[in-house]
């Protein structure tokens, strides 16, 4: 893919159902991430699981959108390829201009690590610590003792400023179990920006949660896509919350609708 296959010569129509504005995302937007010609079976012995067959998806920088699709169409596989967390039998994925399928490991483990956070149905917390530990949790394990205890102060102020956004600025020394499911989904979230990604992939992240609890996620979302200059590409079978996002994706027989 060339650079000026990377931009969108139409003008994107958004917007959402939320009672936030519209985006306003202007013509030539640069594509955050894109999935070209996707294929990806699973193999278990003897028998395959083709899974995805041809997908195609360009998501501009500033999006918010929704992968939506049953249960078993692909869209947890489709994620996790997005997220480099897994690779496609065939196509290529480019995450801004650079294409994931070339790297070596260790790069493409430092662009996960850097540009993109992930949140999925469960929240992963660790039961012992408190919200702000949980958040601050990734950086102490990716530094080393040494340059954490450098960063502490920063990170500190930084997991802080997070919960505060998520609506948690009352909630910093309470541990999972002391918190709704929708106030842990929240730590998730924080704890997948504190490194500043630029790019947010979310796997059902309402899915373990009650209508409450989920519009106050998909709030905190929405929110944050604007403080933090995010593009957020969320999976869902949940036709309801699709309509959060600027645009709904239907993923179906193994490619988009
Ligand atoms: N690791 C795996 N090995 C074998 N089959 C898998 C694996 N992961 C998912 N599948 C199968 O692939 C299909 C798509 O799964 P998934 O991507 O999780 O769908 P969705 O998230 O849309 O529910 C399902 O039929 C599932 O059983
Ligand atoms: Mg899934």
């Amino acid at each position: 893919m060339n650079s000026s296959a990377q931009k969108l010569d139409a003008p994107l129509k958004v917007s959402n159902q939320t009672g936030h504005p519209p985006t306003q995302l202007r013509v030539k937007q640069p594509i955050a991430i894109s999935a070209s010609n996707i294929h990806k079976t699973y193999r278990t012995g003897n028998v395959k699981v083709p899974v995805l067959r041809g997908v195609d998806i360009s998501i501009v920088e500033g999006e918010f959108a929704a992968i939506i699709g049953q249960s078993g169409s692909g869209k947890s596989t489709l994620l996790h390829l997005l997220g480099t967390l897994d690779k496609p039998d065939e196509g290529e994925i480019f995450i801004g201009q650079q294409c994931v399928n070339s790297m070596k490991s260790t790069a493409r483990d430092r662009l996960r690590n850097h540009e993109i956070g992930l949140i999925f149905q469960f929240y992963h917390l660790l039961p012992e610590l408190s919200a702000l530990e949980n958040v601050m949790i990734p950086q102490m394990i990716g530094d080393g003792l040494f340059s954490y205890m450098k960063n502490r102060r920063a990170y500190k102020k930084r997991a802080q400023e997070l919960l505060e956004k998520v609506g948690l600025g009352h909630r910093f020394q309470h541990k999972p179990s002391q918190m709704s499911g929708g106030e842990m989904q929240r730590t998730a979230i924080a704890r997948a920006l504190m490194a500043r990604p630029s790019l947010l992939l979310a796997d059902e992240p309402t899915g373990n949660l009650d209508r409450k609890n989920g519009d106050e996620v998909m709030k905190a979302l929405l929110d944050l896509r604007d403080e933090e200059d995010l593009t957020i590409v969320m999976v869902t079978h949940d036709e309801s919350i699709a309509t959060t996002a600027d645009r709904t994706i239907h993923l179906v027989e193994g490619r988009v609708a």
